[in-house]
């Protein structure tokens, strides 16, 4: 059998024993309701069990499914996922340079809007401001969203925070954690940085082409994995609540989360969202700095505004920015 054919097939097989967990099939009659060879169904229920599916047999040799990887496969995603849109097509990879450079490649040649590009690892993983971003592989949710959404390029920033905000939400659900949006763009828990949102456009004036939005999502981590450079402000989910998150529910509870307030955000921008952004919000009523590629403002953080700008009160007066990188200042 040729590749593609034996990957649908892997899939139809999946899918048979997977209806009806811990029930044995043969492989009799696997191979007939899949009009292919006894060996075919044997050579792809290895496949499956090398990729981290757990298969039993009986002493007939009829398989059963018991249990499925927490690996950020195509087939896991999309297994059972409650969305209309978002994460409908996926391209999973073991390993790439960046997802985002992956999801623009797609754009460019018009990939589906809510496409999602995932990795257990990367290699060159880009952060803000020219950072790496720490990618240990299978633990963490390495993630890209393709959008094209109907909206002026200046609104854009907004879908930063709105991503954001539908992270903050999927993480709440899981514990009571102390949950921050630190503005533009992380996600702190107990005021560490858990998960980080780096997007990137294509545009023109009046007109987006694409938008490619990046998480990083520190999950399984544990505090002795980060590097020394950022275990002090650095965090994981596991590291917070004390044990392991299967990365597929998380991710597909997300997925739905932030299908949710895209659809919000298309429709009237952040405004439907701003009351729920601001439970969230780090830095109101906070001194900060903001610093925008070496010129830095001081103020006071009072409100984000409906394009996801950050209102500082400043010296000068109310000035709303919407980009560069916050650092909150102790109090004197
Ligand atoms: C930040 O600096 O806080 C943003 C980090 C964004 C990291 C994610 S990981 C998936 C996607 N691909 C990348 O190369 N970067 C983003």
């Amino acid at each position: 059998m040729i590749n593609e054919a034996l990957n649908t097939l892997s899939d139809q097989i999946l899918a048979a024993i997977r209806r009806r967990p811990n029930r044995f099939h043969s492989v009799e009659a696997l191979a007939r309701a899949h009009q292919c060879e006894k060996s075919d169904i044997v050579f792809v229920v290895d496949l499956l069990r090398q990729t981290g599916y757990e298969i039993s047999a009986d002493r007939t040799g009829a398989y059963a499914f018991v249990a499925a990887p927490d690996l950020l496969l195509a087939a896991e995603i999309t297994h059972h996922l409650k969305t209309t849109m978002i994460g409908k097509t996926v391209y999973a990879y073991k390993s790439v340079q960046s997802t985002n450079a992956v999801a623009t490649q797609l754009a460019q040649v018009g990939a589906p809007e809510g496409t999602i590009v995932v990795a257990e690892s990367q290699t060159q993983g880009r952060g803000r401001l020219g950072r790496r971003w720490f990618s240990l592989p299978q633990a963490g949710i390495y993630l890209s969203f393709i959008l094209y959404p109907a909206i002026d390029p200046i609104k854009a920033p907004g879908l930063s925070v709105m991503t954001a905000l539908a992270l903050a939400d999927t993480i709440a659900a899981y514990d009571s954690m102390d949950i921050q949006i630190k503005w533009p763009n992380d996600c702190l828990i107990n005021g560490r940085k858990a998960a980080g949102i780096l997007t990137e456009l294509s545009a023109e004036v009046g007109k987006v082409h694409y938008v490619i939005i990046g998480v990083g999502i520190n999950v399984n981590h544990h505090r002795r994995d980060f590097p020394p450079e950022i275990a002090r402000t650095a965090t994981s989910l596991r590291a917070e609540m004390k044990e392991p998150v299967r990365r597929i529910e998380f991710l597909q509870r997300f997925l739905i989360a932030f299908e949710h307030d895209y659809h919000r955000f298309q429709k009237s921008g952040l405004k439907p969202l701003r009351k729920r952004i601001l439970r969230y919000a780090a830095l109101i009523g906070k001194r900060v700095s903001l610093d925008m590629r070496g010129r830095t403002v001081t103020g006071t953080a009072v409100d984000i505004d409906d394009d996801g700008n950050l209102i500082l009160d400043t010296p000068q007066g109310l000035h709303p920015f919407n980009a560069g990188e916050v650092t909150i200042l102790k109090k004197q």
